[in-house]
């Protein structure tokens, strides 16, 4: 399937509306993703980036319909992780000696996943490469956005930034354009993506989209590695990076929390309340992490300006899931949130000091004392817990 961007550059890549799961079982794409590769044809033809390595054979397969492969001058690989390189091997034993544009980091990455020494030519931010007819192409390294090998280039003339994983998204959709794709799916599978992949390198993200700006690029076409291709608007996902790369919060508070014997619920349920009853205007969700997609609720997490966690106390600590939502969002280096903690105990009760210490390492400002409580909560314990709700957002400031 080849879809046109331009008359002169042609969608090569792979939708997978199969994926479930990515990078390993980290990543739910629970509406699948695409493998995005560009094909360019002016004096000199390029093709940018290639697909996941299950799909290399049908991906040479297709792009020998769209182009004779000897006739490609040169090949553009924006980032070596494996869902953007994996058919590079299954094409270099077609073209071994094609020249590839890469940042000096990606020779390292391609070299040390392939083992090959292909015909490679490091390039550097601001470097060019001539396309004849008046193009040219720009490169501009994104380093740490999301590997230290990543880059971007950008189609002078048809003013298409090519931005690999920056300003993408696990979406597959057939339309393949923004203004073919749910715009509510859309802006919250960007938001995901960006929350559980990008928000380590906030303060690098910034500082990119500064860089960008003053590079002073129009943008006609956005043209990431993953999901649809921004084309309407196409600013209009640059302006949410700087938006989610500055501390960005909504008017939301998250409850997050597991339980053994409905204790804890009971609890998590009543301080909901208590947060409702405070202010009406505020959204407040509330999410069993056991049961729930940890990577949807850390999108959840990262929109809010409070976390609520609780967990009942097992073996001296928190249950295990919350363990390890808790290790994630450590990772995560999110700025700016506040977080308090709670749990039902029978006999020892540290948990909810333990998640507290986890989300102050985790870079979170703890505002209250935890809520604990022993054995199942009695009806003056469940008004409590509201109470303690009311009270963490009592303070208008916050
Ligand atoms: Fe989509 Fe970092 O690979």
């Amino acid at each position: 399937m080849h879809i046109a961007l331009t008359p002169n550059v042609h969608w090569v890549g792979k939708i997978d509306t199969e994926l479930r799961q990515f990078h390993g079982s980290d990543f739910s794409t629970h509406r699948g993703s695409s493998y995005n590769a560009y094909v360019i044809r002016e004096e000199k033809q390029v093709l940018i980036d290639t697909v996941w390595k299950p799909y290399a054979t049908a991906f040479v397969d297709n792009l020998a319909q769209e182009i004779d492969l000897h006739a490609l001058d040169a090949i553009i690989i924006n980032h070596g992780e494996v869902d953007h390189s994996g058919a590079l091997p299954e094409l270099m034993r077609h073209i071994p000696d094609t020249p590839i544009y890469c940042t000096k980091k990606a020779i390292d990455s391609l070299t040390g996943q392939y083992h090959e020494n292909w015909n490679f030519h490091p390039v550097k931010t601001g470097d060019t490469l001539d396309l004849g007819n008046g193009k040219q192409l720009i490169f501009v390294e994104m380093t740490m956005l999301h590997w230290p090998d990543s880059m971007a280039t950008y189609l002078t003339g048809d003013n298409i930034l090519f931005s690999n994983d920056a300003f993408g998204q696990h979406y597959a959709c057939s339309g393949m354009f923004n203004d073919l794709a749910d715009e509510c799916v859309l802006h919250y599978e960007a938001l995901k993506y960006y929350a559980n992949i990008l928000t380590p390198f906030n303060v690098l993200l910034k500082r990119k989209l500064e860089e960008l700006g003053k590079l002073n690029l129009p943008m006609n076409i956005i043209a990431p590695s993953h999901g649809v291709i921004w084309r309407e608007h196409p600013m209009q996902i640059v302006e949410s990076y700087a938006a989610w790369c500055d501390q960005y919060q909504e008017h939301q508070v998250t409850i997050i929390y597991d339980t053994m014997w409905d204790g804890t619920r009971t609890l998590a349920d009543a301080i909901a309340d208590g947060l409702r009853s405070q202010d009406p205007s505020l959204i407040v969700k509330t999410y069993n992490i056991a049961k729930t997609d940890k990577n949807d609720v850390i999108t959840e997490l990262f929109r809010s300006k409070l976390a609520v966690v609780g967990s009942p106390t097992v073996g001296n600590d928190m249950l295990s899931s919350m363990a390890g939502l808790l290790h994630f969002v450590k990772e995560l280096k999110m700025k700016g949130k506040q977080a308090a903690t709670f749990g039902c105990y029978g006999w020892t009760g540290e948990a909810p000091s333990k998640m507290a210490d986890l989300l102050r390492e985790a870079g979170f400002s703890i505002i209250a004392e935890p809520l604990r409580n022993q054995w199942n909560p009695t009806e003056a314990m469940i008004e409590e817990a509201r109470t303690w709700g009311r009270q963490l957002i009592a303070d208008p400031e916050q």
